[in-house]
């Protein structure tokens, strides 16, 4: 049976969350999988795809999940792999445009660019000056479940397909 890793680099639990999401609707379409914080994942070899998510600040993957791309590369190459990026508050902005550095490492992996989702600033949750003072500015959660589920879906039938084409370039 496939087996997925979805992993996640997040800071302050939003990514995490949008992570298990993702992981609930790929585990009820029937697909096996592991969600990790990408700081535990060992060896990807035995997973037969992976969906990596990241926090941005300042316009910047979180450090883990540059570190995961750049020490799994190869490993990542040889496998689909689906991003996803979470950030802004407030209302949807117009322009959802991936951070450049998440384009650049979906590139190097041989992957879509990342899907953007909103992310999540919450006071209680936030810890260091600039995070606890952005979050007391701003505080708010845009993430949409129903976007999230949507996309997880069609990674869902993604993973599927190439797995078709696995089977049928094995015979
Ligand atoms: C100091 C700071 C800088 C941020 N910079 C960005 C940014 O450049 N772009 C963006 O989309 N979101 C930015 N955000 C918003 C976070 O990405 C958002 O709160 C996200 O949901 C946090 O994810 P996490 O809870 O998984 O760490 C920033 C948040 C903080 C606290």
């Amino acid at each position: 049976m496939e087996k997925i890793l979805v992993t996640y680099a997040s800071k302050m639990g939003s990514t995490k969350e949008i992570a298990g999401v993702v992981g609930r609707v790929l585990r009820e379409s029937g697909l096996d999988l592991d969600v990790r914080d990408v700081r535990h994942v060992g060896l990807i070899d035995d997973y037969d795809a992976v969906v990596l998510g990241t926090a941005v600040y300042a316009g910047r993957w979180r450090p883990e999940a540059r570190q995961f791309v750049r020490a799994h590369r190869a490993e990542l190459i040889a496998r689909p792999v689906f991003l996803f990026e979470s950030g802004w508050v407030g209302p949807a902005p117009r322009d959802r445009r991936p951070t450049a550095g998440g384009r650049r490492h979906a590139a190097t992996v041989g992957a879509s660019a990342p899907r953007v989702f909103g992310g999540r600033l919450d006071p209680a949750l936030a810890t260091g000056f600039a995070d606890r003072l952005l979050a007391a500015r701003m505080p708010g959660d845009a993430r949409d479940w129903d976007n999230v589920e949507t996309w997880a879906v069609g990674v869902a039938a993604a993973v599927r397909r190439h797995r078709g084409t696995q089977v049928r370039g094995g015979q």
